[in-house]
């Protein structure tokens, strides 16, 4: 174990999601962590964020230039995910252990290429999914690979989240497909609502730190907000390697803030539930129940911090080992992604649209989303073989 000396820590992106980090490391008690730089191009950083001056945190408009004169043992990367690649090589060869944000990168290949880069410098990089990190999921995943449920059947899970121009306008990335011939490929499916598909490929992995492989991903894609580039509405069809059938539903075209998330994970012994109303109104934790009428809570468990993951990411800098949420975690997610950039992207017929919000923020519903991917969650249909109608 390392000694309790200051664990030193870089933050590169704090403007945008990077501000729960700073917040984290400023206003909590983590143990003896400093922030030894922040790297942001965000112009009047000190002004924005005036913890850094009052801290005398130094800013750094790259990785590069901290490097010169620094070191850093973990290194939070909260930037634009085409930046990502990069920046974590520039930290594993600067001796930095890395968290970075979800999706890891933009590429599977690359991410092979950074598990090789990490293993060279024996450093780790974790990856952000949040979910990876909660107790609860740790323990039904423990509770999964120990054999509780019996072997897997099917996964499928609904989230959808309303996002509109003020979400759209936040960056110079979202909704894109390519920044500088890098594709970023930003989706529901890649970016807000990753988390209920990545997590399902990591409770199905055959190791705590592993996610399960996709054979095969197919789906429908479908674009209804015409002033961006990619889809904003997905329907995901995939397959582990074991065989096991996976189904994801979701959308930023929603009247509503938000659906779900639901989920259930169908096992040979029972059913894991997250959602589900059992008469009394949605219960918003993993409940199991059980073919044989018994049924468990995950409810119970402490899900730990909010940004556990730093916390994580902090423990296993000092105690020289690997966060949950490995490299290999993010790659099928990645593949999946990188799957469905290869299907056609259906534009959502004028007529099934309807523009809401208000001049600030203006939302593109389609009229039936949430009947429809209700629908095909329920019935593991895509939105074609619902009867949709969105199409032209
Ligand atoms: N885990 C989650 O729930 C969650 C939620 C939101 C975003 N994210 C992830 O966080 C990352 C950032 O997303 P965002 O929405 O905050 O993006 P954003 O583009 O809105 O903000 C990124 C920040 O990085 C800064 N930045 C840009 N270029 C930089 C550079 N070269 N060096 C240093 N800083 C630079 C920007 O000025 C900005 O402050 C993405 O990977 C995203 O997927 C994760």
């Amino acid at each position: 174990m390392m000694d309790r000396k200051s664990l030193r820590i870089l933050l590169i992106g704090i403007g945008g999601y990077g501000i729960n980090y700073l917040k984290e490391l400023t206003e909590k008690d983590l143990g003896p962590v400093v922030i030894e730089g922040v790297c942001e191009v965000l112009p009047e950083v000190y002004n924005q964020f005036p913890v850094l001056k009052e801290r005398g945190i130094p800013v750094f408009k790259t990785p590069e230039e901290f490097y010169e004169k620094h070191r850093a043992d973990l290194a939070v990367i909260s930037t634009p995910i085409h930046l990502h690649y990069s920046q974590i090589k520039t930290c594993l060869m600067n001796g930095s252990n890395v968290l970075c944000e979800k999706p890891v990168c933009t590429a599977a290949k690359g991410a092979k290429e950074l598990m090789k880069l990490e293993q060279e410098k024996e450093r780790f990089v974790a990856v952000g999914y949040q979910l990876n990190y909660s107790r609860d999921v740790l323990q039904l995943k423990q509770d999964i690979l120990a054999g509780v449920f019996g072997k897997p059947v099917q996964m499928k899970a609904l989230h959808a989240m309303k996002r509109g121009s003020a979400y759209y306008k936040r960056n110079s990335w979202a909704g894109r497909i390519f920044v500088n011939d890098c594709g970023v490929h930003d989706s529901p499916f890649n970016n807000a609502c990753a988390h209920q598909f990545q997590v399902m490929t990591f409770l199905l992995g055959s190791k705590m730190d592993e996610s399960a492989r996709l054979s095969t991903v197919t789906g429908e894609l479908y674009r209804a907000n015409p002033q961006i580039e990619n889809y904003d509405t997905a329907s995901v069809r995939g397959e582990t390697s074991d065989g096991i059938p996976i189904y994801y539903y979701t959308t930023h075209n929603l009247e509503r803030k938000i659906l779900g998330p639901v989920s259930e994970y169908q096992f040979e012994l029972g059913t894991i539930y997250y959602g589900k109303d059992f008469g009394g109104g949605q219960v918003n934790e993993y409940v199991a129940v059980m073919n044989n009428g018994t049924s468990n809570s995950y409810g119970q468990i402490s899900k730990g911090e909010r940004m556990q993951k730093l916390y994580d990411a902090i423990e296993s800098t000092r105690d020289k080992n690997h966060p949950v949420c490995t490299i290999q975690c993010a790659v099928p997610h990645l593949e999946a992604v990188e799957q469905l950039s290869r299907l056609p992207i259906v534009p959502v017929s004028e007529g099934m649209i309807e523009w809401l919000g208000s001049e600030d923020d203006r939302y593109c519903c389609i009229k039936n989303a949430e009947e429809v991917l209700k629908k095909c969650y329920l019935n593991q249909l895509m939105p074609g073989e619902s009867g949709a109608g969105w199409s032209k």
